[in-house]
């Protein structure tokens, strides 16, 4: 058989797959249910200082090669995931909590305060399109070195990143220029491809409420996206930082096309939303036997082995 153990900035996981912040991962019973699954770690929904209750409803909506949404951050409030973290970790497999601040100083006290608990793993999101007014602290390059600078000095526990997809090969520079200079031990790319719009011919409408239908792209779209992301950073960051693949992972053949580009890990958003849970074993399964076939018998003997053409 194929092992398809890996391990993300110091902490091992089972497997090569698990959960994104994003999807059925906001209750406790929601992350019971990861618990209970085959995703390699337990990673929460990203949280703000306070719960949230999101943005209007209709505010995800599914499409025949993945879904919009302009969710909004409904969450529980930190506290109530700092408070959780006892129960998940009995599930016997790493934590990883997303913190998504709406300043620097959110970032702070919350990244402090998971700094002080027993999560194995925090990734801090700078990527979500999704609030009014909010520009992403990824498309800033300025605020993300500040932020950095500042997160990354409250604790000995790994922090990662969770960048929004870039399009142009100046960005992917200037990101890894920045990254390099700060204890980064992972980055998770990508976020959703933020400000779509998707419109319904028949009603003349877009097809969700939130900012007049601009809404956050996941799914099979963004594959392509997604590999070039972590193909780029891949490339210009070594083996310095880790990459945690995410974007329109379906099939184990998704997984394997990721672990070419690069990826040490990858996270299942939308196919999770759409299949439940019973995604994460199928997902190793067929990347196992995809492997097999092909003579491998680890991840290492593909990782970031994408041939030239
Ligand atoms: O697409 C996204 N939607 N990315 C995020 O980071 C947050 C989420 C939401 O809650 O809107």
């Amino acid at each position: 058989g194929v092992n398809l153990s890996t391990e993300v900035a110091g902490v091992p996981l089972a497997s090569y797959v698990l959960n994104a912040s994003g999807p059925r991962c906001t209750s406790a019973e929601e992350l019971k249910i990861v618990g209970e699954s085959h995703s390699a770690a337990i990673m929460t929904k990203s949280c703000t200082i306070l719960p949230r209750e999101g943005n209007p409803e209709p505010r995800y909506q599914n499409l025949d090669l993945g879904s919009i949404q302009s969710m909004g951050l409904p969450n529980l409030g930190y506290k109530a995931y700092l408070e959780m973290i006892p129960t998940l970790k009995q599930h016997g497999k790493p934590v990883i909590v997303s913190v998504s601040g709406f300043s620097i100083e959110d970032n702070i006290e919350m990244v402090s305060a998971f700094q002080q608990s027993a999560v194995d793993l925090i990734e801090v999101n700078f990527s979500c399109p999704n609030i009014p007014g909010k520009a992403q602290v990824a498309y800033d390059f300025e605020q993300t070195e500040q932020a950095l600078k500042a997160i990354t000095a409250l604790g000995d526990k790994p922090i990662g990143i969770k960048l929004a997809p870039y399009f142009d090969m100046s960005h992917f520079i200037a990101m890894a220029d920045i990254l390099k200079q700060y204890p980064v031990k992972f980055i998770t790319c990508i976020n959703s491809i933020g400000n779509s719009l998707v419109i319904d011919p028949e009603t003349e409408q877009p097809i969700i409420k939130p900012k007049g239908g601009f809404g956050g792209l996941c799914g099979e779209y963004i594959k392509p996206v997604g590999l070039a992301n972590v193909r780029a950073f891949r490339e210009l960051l070594g083996d310095d930082v880790q990459i945690m693949g995410v974007g329109g992972i379906n099939t184990g053949v998704d997984a394997f096309e990721y672990l070419l580009a690069g990826a040490d890990a990858v996270q299942v958003a939308t196919c999770f939303e759409k299949q439940g849970a019973a995604c994460f074993e199928r997902i190793e399964t067929e990347l196992a036997q995809f492997m097999a076939k092909k003579g491998y018998t680890s991840l290492e003997d593909a990782k970031g082995k994408l041939k030239p053409l």
